[in-house]
């Protein structure tokens, strides 16, 4: 080979090697999200988004199995996102997912995150208590309590929808039970906490959620800036069906302060025991 030759040769590779890499690196990676979140009743509902390029052929829905990931839906490219619709989930919808999409000129994107489907309601519910109490002063510490009768040997705890935490159940009297200790409370703990109970081989199949626990911590001198309170659970407050924002402009902290306490006693299924 002529070293001229040779000199082509390579430049053609790298050009040819580097318009590939920068091909790629345009290759939006795709986001697979639940539309309305990732735990879903069972009979419910969810749509599983894949977000990714505008140039997207095909969109691939992938599931996790006993054998490996194998792809369970394909829809055809229309906008930057290819949309997923189970309509009636039932417990088999349950587990882990991702999403990847067919480029017309550079072939298959990355993969995206994997995302957890949470089939709930296939068990009776928990129930979920604070210790010493769902009011507390602020710098206190709380502790709470997820029980049921049932076998479930995991609990997962939900802030505001979210899931925050998950706690292994020990026996508790005739049932069993998970703590979940909050050290030193802040603003920021207020919310509406349920929990689940699972099984440690069906980590993705729930239990109905516990009756809705309002945690309020109190001796605030102001609220954090717009933070947010779901009340969905107060049948009065029918006009929210989201989580509340709260304001960081509202009028003052004493407002503020007054409003959440006020939704607190309009919502009998959020307010603490003892003052139903
Ligand atoms: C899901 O959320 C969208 C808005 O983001 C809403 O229009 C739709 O009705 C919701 N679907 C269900 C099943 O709740
Ligand atoms: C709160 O919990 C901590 C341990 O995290 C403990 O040291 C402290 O004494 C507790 N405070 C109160 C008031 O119980």
């Amino acid at each position: 080979m002529t070293p001229a030759l040779s000199v082509l040769l390579c430049l053609g590779l790298c050009l040819c090697k580097r318009t590939r890499t920068q091909a790629a690196d345009r290759l939006p990676r795709p986001s697979l999200r639940a539309e309305n979140g990732s735990l879903v009743p069972h009979g419910g509902a969810v749509t599983l988004r894949c977000r990714g390029s505008w140039e997207a052929e095909e969109w691939r829905l992938e599931k996790r199995g006993g054998s490996g990931w194998s792809q369970i839906k394909a829809v055809r490219g229309a906008g930057n996102e290819g949309e997923f619709s189970f309509l009636y989930v039932i417990s088999h919808d349950a587990g882990t997912y991702r999403c990847l999409y067919r480029h017309s000129s550079y072939g298959l994107s990355e993969l995206s995150d994997s995302l957890e489907l949470v089939v709930t309601d296939l068990s009776a519910p928990p129930s979920l208590a604070a210790e010493p109490s769902s009011e507390v002063a602020s710098g206190m510490n709380v502790t709470l309590q997820c029980w049921s009768e049932g076998w479930h040997d995991w609990f997962a705890l939900c802030k505001d929808g979210e899931e925050i935490s998950r706690g292994r159940t020990g026996r508790h009297g005739w049932g069993r039970q998970a703590d979940f200790f909050f050290p030193a409370v802040t603003p920021t703990h207020i919310g509406t906490y349920r929990c689940f109970g699972f099984h440690n081989s069906s980590p993705s199949l729930w239990s109905s959620p516990s009756a809705p626990l309002l945690l309020w911590v109190s001796g605030l001198s102001s609220l954090p800036a717009g933070f947010l309170v779901d009340v969905s659970a107060c049948p009065i407050l029918t006009s929210y069906r989201k989580p509340l924002l709260i304001p960081s402009l509202s009028p003052s902290p004493a407002v503020r302060d007054s409003l959440l306490r006020e939704m607190m006693y309009l919502c009998p299924c959020g307010a603490p025991e003892g003052r139903r």
